[in-house]
């Protein structure tokens, strides 16, 4: 994967920059600060100048589009090997919060850009997947509602530099995406970010609410399957298994 980098001081979106002129495979974005910065689920992500890296990855993988989501959870174990390197200890809580001592210090935003059904197969194929990366590096005020839950990688007492986290995080990305990607014509290879993960997951083996628009439902989480999805076990013994789209998860007792 050739990255070919690009720095901007100020823009509105990392993400929306490369929808909108991305073209190579592997292209990277990177900004000082978004003035529309879009987290999950429609939400806004605070991206003040000088304060976090803010940076998207475009990329063009030639899969089936149900192989996609994998991609969300190989982007949060090469972030949280990134910070490994960097002497950080840093959690995952399923799909993609970077969490260090309870509280989320980072997201990916994973957008899918498919082409119109084809009419011979019925199926879609995918123009490109731009993952996003968003991780707060020296943010000291919070707002009231992010308070509990949200903090940053100096907040926490830990000193970094943006450069060596950019160069850790795209190394340690196309390591596993390369070990995902190349097997996938045969038999996905999975197994180290899955590795990572389950051995990094903030939620594994505890009990956690899931939350779908107005329902919050106590279940307790088992593990992450091959697939990327969340497995658990229902207050009623039922195990089930759940796939990212549009849920949200807290602890039992708190964020996390
Ligand atoms: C989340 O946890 O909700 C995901 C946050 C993703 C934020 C990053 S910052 C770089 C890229 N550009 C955006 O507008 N969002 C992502």
């Amino acid at each position: 994967m050739k990255n070919k980098i690009t720095y901007f001081e100020t823009i509105s979106s990392t993400n929306d920059y490369l929808k909108e002129n991305g073209k190579s495979h592997g292209e990277v974005v990177i900004s000082n600060e978004q003035t529309k910065g879009k987290g999950r689920l429609g939400r806004e992500w605070k991206s003040n100048k000088d304060e976090g890296l803010y940076m998207s990855i475009l990329l063009r993988p030639e899969i089936d589009i149900e192989n996609i989501p994998f991609i969300t959870i190989i982007a949060g174990s090469s972030i949280l090997k990134a910070l490994k390197n960097l002497d950080i200890d840093a959690k995952v809580k399923w799909p993609n919060d970077i969490i260090i001592n309870n509280k989320k210090i980072g997201g990916i935003l994973s957008e899918l850009k498919v082409t119109k059904e084809d009419k011979i197969n019925n199926k879609k194929q995918i123009k490109n997947v731009i993952v996003g990366i968003g991780i707060n590096l020296k943010q000291k005020h919070f707002d009231e509602e992010l308070r509990e839950k949200a903090t940053s990688i100096e907040n926490e007492g830990y000193k970094i530099s943006k450069e060596d986290l950019v160069v850790n995080i795209l190394e340690e990305f196309e390591i596993l995406y390369n070990e995902y990607i190349d097997d996938n014509k045969a038999q996905t290879n999975k197994n180290n970010t899955l590795k990572i993960h389950r051995e990094n997951s903030a939620i594994i083996g505890k009990n956690i609410y899931i939350i779908n628009k107005d329902n919050k439902e106590l279940v307790k989480c088992i593990d992450i399957n091959e697939n990327g999805n969340l497995i658990i076990k229902k207050q009623n013994g039922e195990t089930k298994e759940i796939s990212s789209g549009e849920i949200s998860i807290r602890g039992e007792f708190g964020y996390i």
